[in-house]
């Protein structure tokens, strides 16, 4: 690890770092030189990767965070400020994905999505872009997905949800000045446990098909939200799309 590898030293705080994309990502950042901040609603996994990073010579500290409720986020921002004294980069990253017909009218799932996918990563700005302006620096990173590439039947409510965190993404960066970044990474077909909160069972098995066909690793998507933070302070990654070479 050299000092100025331009995430040494950083304070990173990762929403849904307890399993797949925020794990991996809480994982690499870690093992660079980041002092992370984890988010999620299962402790027990918070704390298995905190382990996993203090063990080997990293920096973590968890807290239960509920995306779909403003006050944990507000309490997230500060468990890292009051911890670190500061909060350079805040990844919301925390989503589900639920997908079914629409004629199925699970209504709970499609409040599920707009509840974390959406208004999680606007409690997250809520939270963080306070501290980012007093700092006079400061960078989002928010996770979109492909499903706001292409939109297919099962997706429609996952996709305006993708949608959305797309356009305040887009809006936070243009309205952000010349101190703060903002990112979007925009996975493909990754391989985590994203399936597993589909209800349709179906559905669920034909996701989890696909998965096993032809996703790709977390890690994927944790090196590119890497290379948005290294890069120097003046120097907006504003979106990354990765996919595994076989999805259309
Ligand atoms: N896998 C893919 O193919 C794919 C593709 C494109 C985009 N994405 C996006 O990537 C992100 C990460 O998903 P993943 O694929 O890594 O799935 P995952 O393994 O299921 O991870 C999702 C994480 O979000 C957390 N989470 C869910 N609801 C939450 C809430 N209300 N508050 C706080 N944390 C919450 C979960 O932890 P708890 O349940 O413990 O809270 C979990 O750690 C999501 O935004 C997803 O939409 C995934």
């Amino acid at each position: 690890m050299t000092d100025n590898n331009g995430i040494n030293g950083k304070v990173i705080a990762i929403t849904g770092a307890g399993s797949g994309i925020g794990e991996a990502t809480a994982l690499l950042l870690a093992e660079r030189g980041g002092k992370v901040v984890l988010g999620a609603r299962r402790t027990e996994r918070l704390e298995a990767v905190a382990s996993q990073i203090a063990a080997a010579g990293g920096e973590a500290i968890f807290a239960r965070v509920d995306v779909s409720r403003r006050d944990d986020l507000e309490s997230f921002v500060s468990l890292a400020t009051t911890t670190f004294g500061r909060l350079d980069v805040l990844v919301s990253n925390a989503g589900v994905m639920p997908i079914s017909p629409l004629d199925e009218l699970r209504v709970n799932d499609w409040e599920a999505m707009i509840d974390i996918n959406v208004k999680g990563v606007l409690y997250g700005i809520a939270a963080a872009l306070p501290v980012f302006r007093e700092q006079k620096t400061g960078h989002f990173i928010n996770t979109g997905s492909t499903a706001t590439l292409r939109i297919v039947p099962t997706m429609a409510v996952y996709s305006a949800s993708k949608l959305a965190v797309k356009a305040i993404t887009e809006g936070l960066r243009q309205e952000a000045g010349a101190d703060l970044r903002v990112t979007l990474v925009t996975p493909g077909m990754t391989s985590t446990e994203g399936a597993s909160g589909v209800t349709n069972p179906d559905i669920r098995a034909n996701l989890q098909k696909t998965i096993d066909d032809m996703a790709m690793p977390a890690s994927a998507i944790a090196r590119a939200i890497a290379y948005a933070i290294e890069q120097p302070a003046g120097v907006d990654v504003g979106e990354i799309v990765v996919r595994p070479t076989a999805q259309g």
